[in-house]
């Protein structure tokens, strides 16, 4: 994980896509890459990476000390899920649906919190930064990893729409959840993403903030891509 963020003097692009849950960053950023044939971090996969192997060690997911042992060992074997290849594992076992749960969303959220964990979850959310681009996506890629990214973008959308979205996700991967506890999970954390003292949940000051609320997910891309041609 050495790979320096800058190659042959010259900065790898990176494009940021931030928002809430259930904003759509996460499809059209990896849509976006594939258009682009750039690299794709979806950093809220590594938050849950973290929370589920610390839930499956039973730690306490306020012991720092012992969180940051995991983000060292996960790091180190950590394979960028791609279309070809999209399984994320977790000592060798498939976690990629494992990782989806309201469960492990939230304890995610609360791990994120931690301003030790964002510190240590930098240089393995930086090291994907390698030609030719990246597009990285979650709640702090234009504010704290990626500062001086070509483009920032902030996708968002009324709560309400996209607690439905998870909903629909959710069921779509057989698992049934209430809407009504869901909207509810969905408020509490957007609310603790958005109060927290590290790296809370903004759009950077420089970040073009599209609400899909009331568009699909062609209109929302094909906003995004207007915003990426007008700097390519
Ligand atoms: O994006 P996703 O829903 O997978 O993220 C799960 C959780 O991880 C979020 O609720 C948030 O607390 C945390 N996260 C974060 N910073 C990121 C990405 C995710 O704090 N860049």
């Amino acid at each position: 994980m050495n790979n320096p963020d800058h190659h042959a003097g010259q900065a790898v692009p990176v494009i940021t896509i931030d928002g809430p849950s259930g904003s759509g960053k996460g499809t059209i950023s990896q849509t976006l890459a594939e258009h682009l044939g750039w690299h794709h971090l979806d950093s809220g996969a590594l938050y849950r990476l973290l929370a589920y192997a610390a839930l499956q060690d039973s730690l306490d997911l306020n012991d720092e000390v012992a969180l940051l042992a995991l983000v060292g060992r996960l790091s180190e074997s950590y394979q960028l899920p791609t279309r070809e290849n999209p399984v994320i594992r977790l000592d060798g076992a498939d976690v990629s649906d494992a990782l989806r749960t309201e469960r492990c969303a939230d304890a995610a959220s609360k791990t994120a919190a931690l301003p030790a964990v964002r510190k240590a979850l930098l240089a393995w959310q930086r090291h994907y930064r390698q030609p030719p681009g990246l597009v990285a996506d979650g709640r702090d890629m234009g504010t704290v990893v990626f500062p001086d990214a070509e483009l920032k973008l902030f996708l968002t959308a009324r709560p309400g729409i996209r607690a439905e979205r998870r909903y629909k996700q959710l069921k779509d991967k057989g698992m049934e959840t209430d809407l009504v506890v869901l909207v509810k999970e969905v408020e509490a954390r957007d609310a603790r993403d958005s109060a927290r003292k590290a790296s809370p949940l903004k759009p950077a000051a420089d970040a073009l903030i599209i609400d899909n609320s009331d568009l699909n997910a062609a209109d929302t891309l094909r906003q995004v891509l207007q915003a990426v041609h007008a700097i390519m």
